[in-house]
């Protein structure tokens, strides 16, 4: 149930995000709402219940007294919301509309918009007839952090207050470079350059950090979090390969920018659910050109972001995109920026399709192994590993932990166990460290599903 909530809140989000792209009679803006509408109802009736609270507090989503912290990272922008308006949570009550939701939608992408206080903000919902949508007030008890810190994603909590900001920045970076693009032709590079130091001063800190952003997943296939995701891979792996800091703070940057073309592209092919003809994907395959136009035309010249934003799906044996008749090779950037995007792509959720898991991935990928860069693809695989840091797994033993950092063999990470063999949750003070490469006998059982939150209760 926890899981659906934490889908449902990202879900939201989401929908704020698209309805600052589009308009309220915009069919994918539409169909969003009329979606949410639909799961929020389904999971009420599997709860048996007619309302659903969630609360923000302290720039958080809460429920029962505990942090969501996956939501809190990836729904930033519906916790934004909560506090432009002043209240400590939101109350969705059936039968809750499509039409709630796109009213909804619209109130919060107004980013300008501000209330005096939640009186003003309430009469607002009224006015705009959101009957099904109640404005809870400001959480006044504290929060235990005791309680916070006991839960399963516990590793996350205790990094929150970095990630929140370094996370908000490149999806920023990118979300505000879509609309740009779209609107006027304009690329603010340097925001992006701005936002990838972020990442790397976190990368510095080590893989868990980072990792986290590989585990929310996101909804919105403007490939927002795909770009996110993809600079925070690629950062890793340029890491990993001692590349110096400046050169690494331009591959993140590349990895933020590198679909930019995607924003001069229609959005009826952009965004077409089912599979492609011909004619469209040849339309799709011209982003790449298309993005290196638009940073020309911006003055941009950093060989870095230029040949990533070009080359990023022409393969390391002379194939893919965009065509040229030259023997043209892509730079190592831009072959770095292909592996962490065939990747990210291969393990993203989306709501059209499964993800697959970072192992199966790496064998879809290794079949077709003349596509990738060797030893880039081998800095990949050794720096997520197959089951990546931040990952929940369940062990042979029935205990469940977190994982801390890819080993040396990969089917055997470090973890922290964070629940024993009854699934009972462990404190987060008395989590022990287990290396698998010293128990030999024991094995990773299951890598759970990527968006579990801590159980409410
Ligand atoms: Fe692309």
């Amino acid at each position: 149930m926890e899981g659906r909530l934490s889908d449902l809140i990202i879900r939201l989000a989401g929908g704020i995000s698209q309805r600052r792209m589009y308009f309220d009679a915009h069919p994918r803006v539409a169909a969003t709402s009329r979606e949410v509408a639909g799961d929020l109802a389904s999971l009420l009736r599997d709860m048996q219940a007619v309302s659903l609270t969630v609360g923000v507090y302290g720039g958080r989503f809460v429920r029962h007294g505990r942090y969501l912290v996956g939501p809190s990272i990836a729904g930033r922008s519906l916790v934004d919301f909560a506090e432009r308006l002043q209240c400590g949570g939101f109350t969705f009550s059936l039968p809750l509309t499509a039409d709630d939701l796109t009213g909804f939608f619209r109130l919060a992408a107004d980013r300008s918009r501000r209330w005096d206080s939640l009186a003003d903000a309430r009469a607002a919902f009224a006015a705009a007839g959101l009957g099904h949508i109640a404005l809870e007030a400001p959480l006044v008890e504290e929060i235990d952090d005791a309680a916070a810190d006991d839960d399963e994603a516990g590793a996350a909590a205790g990094d929150f207050a970095r990630l929140v900001p370094a996370y908000q920045s490149m999806y920023d970076a990118v979300a505000g470079n879509a609309l740009l693009v779209g609107s006027n032709g304009a690329v603010d590079v340097a925001g992006a350059v701005d936002a990838g130091a972020s990442l790397v001063a976190l990368a510095g800190q080590g893989a868990l950090d980072v990792m986290q952003f590989l585990r929310y997943p996101d909804y919105d296939s403007y490939t927002i979090g795909h770009s996110v995701r993809v600079a925070a891979l690629s950062t890793m792996v340029a890491r990993a390969l001692g590349w110096p800091e400046d050169v690494l703070c331009e591959v993140a940057a590349a990895g933020l920018l590198h679909d930019i073309g995607k924003g001069r592209l229609p959005s009826e092919i952009l965004f077409k659910p089912g599979r492609l003809d011909d004619d469209e994907r040849r339309v799709i395959e011209t982003h790449p050109e298309l993005g290196v136009r638009l940073l020309l035309d911006n003055g941009e010249d950093s060989a870095v972001i230029m040949s990533a934003a070009w080359g990023h799906h022409l393969r390391h044996d002379g194939g893919g995109y965009p065509h040229s008749r030259s023997d043209h090779r892509p730079g190592i950037v831009a072959e770095l920026l292909h592996v962490c995007d065939v990747f990210e792509a291969l393990t993203a959720r989306r709501p059209y399709k499964t993800s697959l898991s970072p192992r199966r991935a790496f064998e879809f990928m290794l079949r077709d192994a003349a596509s990738f860069h060797p030893q880039l693809l081998a800095t990949l695989v050794g720096t997520v590993g197959l089951y990546p840091p931040g990952s929940e797994v369940l062990l042979g033993d029935g205990r469940r932990a977190v994982v801390v950092a890819v080993g040396a063999d990969l089917d055997r990470p470090r973890l922290r166990i964070t629940a024993g063999p009854h699934g009972r949750a462990i404190p987060r003070d008395q989590q022990p460290d287990l290396d698998l490469a010293a128990h030999p006998s024991l094995e990773v059982a299951e890598l759970l599903e990527a968006d579990l939150v801590p159980a409410a209760g």
